[in-house]
């Protein structure tokens, strides 16, 4: 996935299109790009990196001209490499394009461009864009046309912004993001709000299968056979304006770090979404619940609370895998889709299958603005502010605190939620960073960690495995207590680290004695619980509480372990290698 920036006004292109491409880092960032339009001619700098090590080494933000595009790769089609990485010129050098998504044609429609005498210098499906966008000028002699018959022969999903020689600015939408920000006298073009916030709080959400034009400093917005379309400046919420570290090292820490605040906010201002979605949820047949990583882990623990407390039954579906078992979905059903961005491809593309079999989807979202919102039945928002870091952390916790608020709307009374426990049990452990990074000192050359919780804590386990991994590069597995003598318990030995997560609950004891046959095997043992045991090599207290705030407690001390070893191994915690945060391709 990546991110696409364009530019449009009085105010030099290259240093806004930079800044805003730092501010989208998250979407990607194995490679970056700048082209600028000046004196009718188009200027073009790129390279394999991130924004701000290519900026240094090549200056991006000293092109010239008052135009410009700009773009973060991860890969998809092609190797990362400075050839690859975007912008892509036309053969005529008169136009330059950057594309999120991809065009799943691209091989047929690179054979016939071919065939006409275009040479390809990427390995890449977006600059078959370029070059029959180049084709079709040529031939229709105006941008708009231009644009019409290019959207009509790509096949995929696409948001791609192109700058003509001569100035004009184009940009076209089909299932990626594309958001317009209008400035005084400017306009950005963007992936994310992001992209422009700190200019401009003005905003137009590009319909999906519509494109827009800048030419002369109008802006004109039309669905893709040419019909002119009308749209509202909206204004952004002020809070996406807070997207800095502040004094935190990384975002990731500033996130852990927020949680005793972000928690309250989950569901917030939307307790009509939530009465509602309680509605659907008790009068509905059959439940599903879906999401991608930790979002999907988050499904987990919806599907075992809404069983427990408001003995609602739900089937939780890994949003890639709904589509190889949508025939044993039963239509006229509900489906919960918990996404942290709303963009994510598999998320969206389960939605999809629901809706064509009628199901009602209540999505638990923290972009409000994103395509899963707008998919909705009803949209219940986590509000814990923008998460940069790749990993998602605060956005765990609050995707558990709005299923624990839909539960406590279903249950009338006979499930609370204690807030004020649940903030000041966060704040209690994140005091306790020196012991943790102490630990993750020790853990971090190990080869395996393995994590084990039974019952709620389960998916709390796979969760923390998934943080280590994709912070650590350390292979860690989730595993439920019980199975350990199933088959895993082959594998410990001295060199095994695992982790417990342990509090003093009804899966208390048989944790322990799990911990017990892990310990007879000589592996090192770190032991998240309120109790005190021998067995554990470090203990990491949580403080001792209701049951209900334990799942999010114990996630804390994880988070942090993750992020310390990731430092302990010069790892960046913020950008892990190979990933992206929000994935929209499948
Ligand atoms: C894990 C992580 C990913 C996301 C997943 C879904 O730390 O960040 O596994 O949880 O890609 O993303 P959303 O929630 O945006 O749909």
């Amino acid at each position: 996935m990546c991110s696409i920036i364009g530019y449009y006004g009085d105010e030099i292109a290259a240093p806004l299109i930079v800044k805003g491409l730092k501010r989208m880092e998250y979407r990607g960032y194995d490679s970056v790009g700048v082209a600028t339009e000046s004196n009718s001619q188009i200027q073009l700098k790129k390279g394999v990196g991130k924004v701000a090590e290519v900026n240094f080494n090549i200056q991006l933000d000293t092109l010239p001209g008052k135009v410009g595009i700009g773009h973060t790769r991860w890969a998809t089609h092609g190797k990362v490499t400075d050839v690859n990485a975007h912008p892509h010129s036309s053969n005529s050098g008169k136009l330059a394009i950057v594309h999120n998504g991809i065009i799943d044609n691209f091989e047929q429609l690179k054979k016939e461009l071919e065939r006409d005498g275009y040479v390809f210098k990427s390995e890449t499906d977006s600059e078959v864009i370029a070059n029959l966008l180049q084709k079709n000028y040529e031939s229709v002699k105006n941008v708009k046309n231009a644009i019409i018959k290019t959207v009509l022969e790509l096949k995929g999903h696409y948001a791609f912004v192109a700058m003509f020689e001569d100035g004009q600015l184009a940009a076209a939408k089909f299932h990626e993001p594309l958001i317009v920000g209008v400035g005084k006298n400017s306009y950005f073009l963007s992936s994310d709000v992001l992209g422009f916030i700190e200019q401009t709080d003005n905003a137009i959400y590009i319909e999906n299968g519509n494109f827009i034009i800048i030419d002369k400093g109008k802006l004109q917005i039309l669905d893709f056979n040419g019909k002119s379309i009308k749209q509202e400046i909206v204004q952004i919420s002020r809070e996406f304006a807070d997207v800095y570290k502040g004094d935190y090292a990384h975002f990731t820490l500033k996130e852990i770090s927020e949680q005793p605040d972000t928690i309250f906010k989950a569901g917030e201002n939307t307790k009509d979404a939530i009465n509602n979605a309680a509605n659907y949820i008790k009068n509905s047949n059959n439940i599903y619940i879906t999401g991608s990583g930790t979002s999907y882990n988050a499904a987990l623990i919806a599907k075992q609370v809404l069983a427990k407390y408001a003995k609602i039954k739900t089937d939780a579906i890994i949003s890639s895998e709904l589509r190889f078992s949508s025939d044993t979905i039963e239509p006229n059903s509900t489906l919960i889709a918990i996404s942290q961005s709303g963009e994510s491809a598999d998320i969206l593309n389960a939605v999809n299958i629901m809706k064509k079999i009628n199901c009602k989807v209540i999505s638990i979202v923290n972009s409000l603005t994103s395509s899963l919102a707008r998919e909705s039945d009803i949209i219940i928002g986590m509000n814990c502010g923008p998460e940069i870091g790749v990993a998602a952390t605060k956005s765990f916790t609050s995707q558990i605190m709005t299923i624990y608020k839909i539960t406590e709307e279903l249950c009338n009374g006979t499930f609370e939620i204690n807030y004020k426990e649940i903030s000041e049990s966060i704040s209690k452990i994140l005091e306790n960073h020196d012991q943790i990074r102490h630990i993750a000192r020790e853990m971090k050359d190990v080869s395996d960690i393995y994590v084990l919780g039974r019952g709620i804590h389960y998916p709390i386990a796979i969760e923390s495995a998934l943080k280590l991994k994709e912070l650590t590069y350390i292979h860690a597995e989730g595993i439920p207590g019980g199975e350990l003598k199933h088959g895993p318990l082959a594998l410990m030995d001295s060199n095994a680290f695992v982790i417990i997560i342990n509090p003093n609950d009804s899966t208390y004891s048989d944790t322990l004695m799990s911990a017990r046959e892990i310990r007879a095997r000589g592996a090192k043992i770190i032991g998240i619980s309120d109790e005190k045991s021998d067995i554990y090599d470090y203990w990491i207290e949580i403080p001792k509480t209701s049951e209900t705030t334990y799942p999010i407690s114990e996630t804390i001390p994880i988070q942090l372990l993750s992020y310390y070893a990731a430092i302990e191994k010069d790892a960046d915690p913020d950008y892990p290698r190979n990933l992206a945060k929000s994935v929209t391709v499948m």
